[in-house]
This record gives structure tokens, C-alpha cells and sequence, in this order.
């Protein structure tokens, strides 16, 4: 269990914010039981990404692609948000303005309850058309027939997700660099922040003059630009925050 942080310059600030930003990645949904991506137990480690999660390996073998997605929707299918992802969900009718922005596919923050948020990399749980670029939701696990045809036209669906070597979509990528230079606060969770342009926003963020929160159990190269640094994982750092955060809150509505 982490030992119980300081948090009380935190909910000072929280509490004067009007626009408070949260950006996740792979470590929110790891006491979920998701591997991350780079951990001891990372997800690539085991398979080559670049085999699988590019668009020339799809163009190669649609098959195994879809192999190792129906694999991950398999597993992913099974699990359910944790604390972290619940105080996020809360949090939407907390602050004045709240913006969640993901790394994450997974799809837990919306089971959470979250219901807005930008899917930076997609979602393991949407399809799209090869040849039309329609975009469906699918959560059949497993699915019908592998590669999946377009009902429409025939074509290949792939999954709605940002590949190697392919670029995050321009409009979603603009409002999560617009958001970030407006917030007040930005919290920053479990994400090594080594890949970008995600690992780019919160500097934005500082940069525009807000307060960095990261809450990850190790050092990213994020964290010397971080204003509060929870060391710890984020189904129990959030929680405690989010415990403190309403205590201050009731003491000042009493
Ligand atoms: P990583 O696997 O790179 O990093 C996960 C981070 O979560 C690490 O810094 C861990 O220390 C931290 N972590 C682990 N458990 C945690 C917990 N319980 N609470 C808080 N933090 C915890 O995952 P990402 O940074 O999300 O992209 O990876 C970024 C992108 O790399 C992914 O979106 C994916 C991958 O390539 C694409 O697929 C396009």
C-alpha cells in the first residue's frame, strides 16, 4: 500500500482551478490487470510491435494482425476500471471544465463512466473500413470472421487504432494541444511519456503556465518539469486525492 502522500498544496490549487486536464497511459489501466507496454511484464516485449501494429505487417498478413487484436480484445474484454479510472469519471462533474486525454485503447475510462474524452491512439473497440473510412463499434470478442469484411462494401476492416509508423488524427491531436495550453492544472498518469507527440502535451501545458501533476511509481522524463509528484500507483494515489479534494470542498460549501 502506498504510505499516505502530502497532498494538501495540491488540493489548494485544485480548488482554485477552473480547468483542470488529466492525460493517461498504459499504467491507469495496469492494476486492471492490462499490461503496459514497456514494464518488466510489457506487452512488447513478447511481440514485436513492429510485426504487428503497422500498417505494412496488415498489408502483409491481415490474419496475424487480427490475430494479436482479438488476442488483446480478449483479454482486455474481461477487465474492469479500477479506483483510478472511477475518480476520473467523478471528476468530469467536479471541476469547472475537466478534459481527460488518453494514450490508452482499452476503452476503460468510458466502462468508468468518463464521457467525453480524446482517444489519442484510438480504440481497440471500433473498426474501420480500409477502403471507406467509416468507423463502426464492435465488442464481440471473439469476432465473427478474421480478417473482418466491411458489411457495406466487402473490404477489409481494420482496428481503429494508431499504428507505427502512421500519423494520431490531425482534429483530435489539435483539441488535445489546445486543452492542455488552456488548462490550469494538468495531471500526468502512468505514461513513460516516451512516445510522442503525447509526451509533448504536458510541456505544452507547462509551458502555458500549468501546474504539473504526475502520479506514476517511477521517474519518467517527464517529472523534472512535474510540480507534485505522487510516486505510487494510480488506483491509490487518486483515490486519496480525490478523498481530500471532497473534504476541502465540503468545508468550504460548510
Ligand atoms: P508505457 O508502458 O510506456 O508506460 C507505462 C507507465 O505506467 C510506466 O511509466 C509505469 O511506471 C507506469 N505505471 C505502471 N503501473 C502503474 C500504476 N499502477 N499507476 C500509475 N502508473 C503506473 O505506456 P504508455 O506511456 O501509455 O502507443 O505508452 C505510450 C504508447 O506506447 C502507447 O499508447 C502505445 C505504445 O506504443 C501506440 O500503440 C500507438
Amino acid at each position: 500500500m502506498t504510505e499516505k502522500p502530502e497532498t494538501g498544496a495540491l488540493i489548494a490549487v485544485l480548488t482554485r482551478a477552473k480547468h483542470v486536464a488529466v492525460s493517461t497511459g498504459a499504467g491507469i489501466s495496469a492494476e486492471s490487470g492490462i499490461p503496459t507496454f514497456r514494464g518488466k511484464e510489457g506487452l512488447w516485449k513478447k511481440y514485436r510491435a513492429e510485426e504487428l501494429a503497422t500498417p505494412t505487417a496488415f498489408t502483409q498478413n491481415p490474419e496475424l494482425v487480427w490475430e494479436f487484436y482479438e488476442w488483446r480484445r480478449g483479454i482486455i474484454a474481461e477487465k474492469v476500471p479500477n479506483p483510478g479510472h472511477k475518480v476520473l469519471a467523478r471528476w468530469e462533474n467536479v471541476f469547472p471544465v475537466f478534459s481527460l486525454i488518453t494514450q490508452n485503447i482499452d476503452g476503460l475510462h468510458q466502462k468508468a463512466g468518463s464521457t467525453d474524452m480524446l482517444e489519442l491512439h484510438g480504440n481497440i473497440w471500433k473498426l474501420r473500413c480500409t477502403e471507406e473510412g467509416t468507423v463502426s463499434e464492435n465488442h464481440q470478442t471473439p469476432l465473427e470472421e478474421v480478417p473482418p469484411l466491411c458489411p457495406d462494401c466487402g473490404a477489409l476492416l481494420r482496428p481503429h487504432v494508431v499504428w507505427f509508423g502512421e500519423s494520431l488524427s490531425p482534429t483530435v491531436l489539435h483539441k488535445a494541444f489546445q486543452l492542455s495550453s488552456e488548462c490550469d492544472v494538468m495531471f500526468v498518469i502512468g505514461t513513460s511519456a516516451l512516445v510522442q507527440p503525447a509526451a509533448s502535451l504536458p510541456l505544452s501545458a507547462a509551458e502555458a503556465g500549468a501546474k504539473i501533476v504526475e502520479i506514476n511509481p517511477d521517474p519518467t522524463p517527464l517529472t523534472p518539469y512535474a510540480d507534485f509528484s505522487f510516486r505510487g500507483k494510480a488506483g491509490e494515489i487518486l483515490p486519496l486525492i480525490d478523498e481530500e479534494l471532497k473534504k476541502e470542498l465540503q468545508s468550504k460549501k460548510g
